[in-house]
């Protein structure tokens, strides 16, 4: 597995992450597949105080038992989504937080991301709430999921701290972030409407993407799609690599200069374990485009 060293935090981690939402209930023993990506070499995990109603933290927590130290991993959680809202009021922020660590059974948090945008989100407010977070110890480092550049550009200058990652959808299934370099051509009839900047912005600054959801959430990687010109281009590079195809998927997110880091969703130790592959080769530029038009089913403008 290869390891980065993640940027403002002096933290070299796996750069694969372990998205842990989908952990409850995937196997009797829930805490197999925590096991399986340590094994693989994973040693960031990703958590939101929603995942499973609290459970998939609350799982996690009982990981110390193990044997597993809490000082050689990097624990990700995240807050801000309640039923029928978003809330960054200072209240929600601590409170949320304060939960997360009573499930996780720990008292530091690496990383905290903002979930999705709170329309009604004051900057003011956040910084006062990251400020106690990180003065009492409760969190290291914070970082956004979901946000735009304009709404990063929003934020940080209220706070103290440098935001060090922006948590996106981004696979072979959802593109659009990189559809947004391309400015509308001839016979190009798909204007990018979302992901508008992201990467360059997180380029220019240094931030880190993540990428959730790398797999599609497994729909471009079930049998059904096999057929699908995607499917069919990521069936031959895997073999030519001699790797899973999930790992050409993530090997194409962490083709990008910008430096993805993949968030990993599969619970099946074997799938975790192929899919760690994706660090071990390098696609072409060639490759890496005949992914994305494969995807995109369209020509480049
Ligand atoms: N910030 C946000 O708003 C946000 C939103 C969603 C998720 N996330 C984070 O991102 C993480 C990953 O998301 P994700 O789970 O959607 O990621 P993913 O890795 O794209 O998808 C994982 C799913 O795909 C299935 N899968 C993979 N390969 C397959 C195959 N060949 N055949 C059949 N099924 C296959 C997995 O099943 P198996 O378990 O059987 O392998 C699993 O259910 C989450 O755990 C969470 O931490 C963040």
């Amino acid at each position: 597995m290869q390891t980065i060293r993640l940027p403002f935090t002096g933290y070299q981690t796996s750069r694969l992450i372990f998205g842990c939402m989908r952990l409850p209930g995937a196997y009797a023993d829930a805490r197999l597949p925590i096991h399986a990506a340590l094994e693989a070499g994973i040693d960031f995990f990703d958590h939101a105080d929603i995942y499973g109603g609290g459970n998939c933290e609350t799982v996690f927590g009982n990981v110390w038992a193990d044997g597993v130290r809490r000082d050689e991993i990097v624990l990700q959680s995240k807050c801000g989504i309640r039923p029928g809202r978003y809330d960054y009021s200072y209240e929600h922020i601590m409170s949320s937080v304060v939960a997360s660590l009573k499930r996780l059974q720990t008292d530091y948090l690496d990383i905290l991301l903002l979930h999705r945008p709170d329309l009604l989100m004051e900057p003011d407010e956040v910084a006062e709430a990251f400020d106690a977070l990180q003065s009492s110890g409760k969190v290291r480092y914070f970082g956004v999921s979901n946000f735009t550049p304009a709404l990063l550009d929003m934020l940080s200058p209220s706070l103290t701290q440098t935001l060090v990652a922006n948590q996106i959808q981004l696979s072979l299934a959802h593109y659009d972030a990189f559809d947004s370099y391309l400015v509308k051509g001839y016979g190009e009839d798909r204007t990018p409407t979302r992901g508008e900047g992201i990467i360059e912005y997180a380029m220019t600054n240094g931030i880190t993407i993540q990428a959730y959801g790398p797999l599609g959430g497994g729909g471009m990687m079930r049998a059904e799609a096999a057929e699908s010109p995607v499917g069919a281009k990521l069936t031959e590079l895997a073999g030519e690599y001699g790797v899973s195809r999930e790992a050409i998927a993530l090997a194409w997110l962490l083709r990008h200069p910008v430096g993805i880091m993949p968030v990993l969703g599969s619970m099946n130790p074997a799938r975790i374990a192929s899919a760690a592959q994706a660090t071990d080769i390098e696609l072409t530029r060639e490759q890496w485009y005949e992914l994305y038009l494969a995807a995109r089913g369209q020509r480049l403008p």
